[in-house]
């Protein structure tokens, strides 16, 4: 049995702009601690001694950066680069498609933006999926949640969910390389797309496990996460 990785780091990062319109990169190839976000993940993930291979989706015009980038860092020969397509589930899905698994075989997807995921954490999510086939990294809901309608007025409450019932779906997630691959042969049939994996392999028919996440992990998206980012780096005791 062995464990492939996907990171899908095909993103735009238009959210990202607001507080770096000097720079044209996308968030994924901005620095953190002076090393671009996707090093960091890559990193976390090659600590990882079970982890057999690693592929990174990007756009087509970010491929010599990232190849450049890959051998800089010592990584030449240890990842793969694929193209990514318009939306995260068709990026998963090339990587998916160049990835020779044995049905038993496990894949991790991550996104390349949650650089301050740990060994650890990747680690219970392979036992996770050992034990239950899908597992996903999950962080439990502090604040209270509530269901709303929109309207050109704003946001109505039409229900409170209680918050024992959620938690937010982080990354990595992790599935038997038969049953991810069906739950996407599945979605692509009836046109389904979906913001995560998980929600592929739920409407497969899939039981999907939640191993305990952790606020550090979270998924840099706007401005001021970097500096974040950079706080919680700090306080890593491997820092990376
Ligand atoms: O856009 P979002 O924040 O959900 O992106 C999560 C991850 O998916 C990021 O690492 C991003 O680069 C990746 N992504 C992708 N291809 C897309 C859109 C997003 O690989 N078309």
């Amino acid at each position: 049995m062995r464990v492939h990785v996907i990171l899908p780091a095909a993103g735009l990062g238009t959210r990202m702009s607001a507080g770096h319109s000097s720079t044209t990169a996308p968030k994924q190839f901005l620095e953190l601690a002076g090393v671009p976000i996707l090093i960091h993940t890559l990193r976390a993930f090659a600590e990882v001694p079970r982890v057999a291979a690693m592929y990174v989706a990007v756009r087509s015009n970010e491929m010599d950066r990232v190849a450049a980038q890959i051998r800089d860092y010592g990584f030449a020969g240890k990842v793969h680069v694929v193209t990514g397509g318009d939306t995260r589930q068709e990026s998963v899905q090339h990587a998916l498609d160049a990835i020779d698994c044995d049905p038993d075989d496990i894949i991790l997807v991550h996104d390349a933006v949650r650089p301050l995921i740990d060994a650890a954490t990747i680690e219970r999510t392979i036992r996770a999926v050992e034990k239950h086939e899908a597992a996903i990294v999950g962080l439990p809901a502090v604040d209270t949640i509530k269901q709303v309608e929109r309207t050109a007025d704003g946001a109505i409450i039409t229900a409170t969910v209680p918050r024992e019932y959620v938690v937010q779906a982080q990354t990595p997630q992790g599935f038997r390389c038969h049953l991810l691959k069906r739950a996407f042969a599945e979605a692509t049939a009836d046109e389904f797309v979906g913001t995560d994996e998980a929600s592929l392999v739920e409407r497969a028919g899939g039981e999907v496990a939640v191993v305990l996440g952790s606020p550090a992990n979270f998924k840099i998206t706007q401005p001021g996460d970097l500096e974040l980012a950079e706080f919680y780096l700090q306080r890593q005791p491997a820092h990376r």
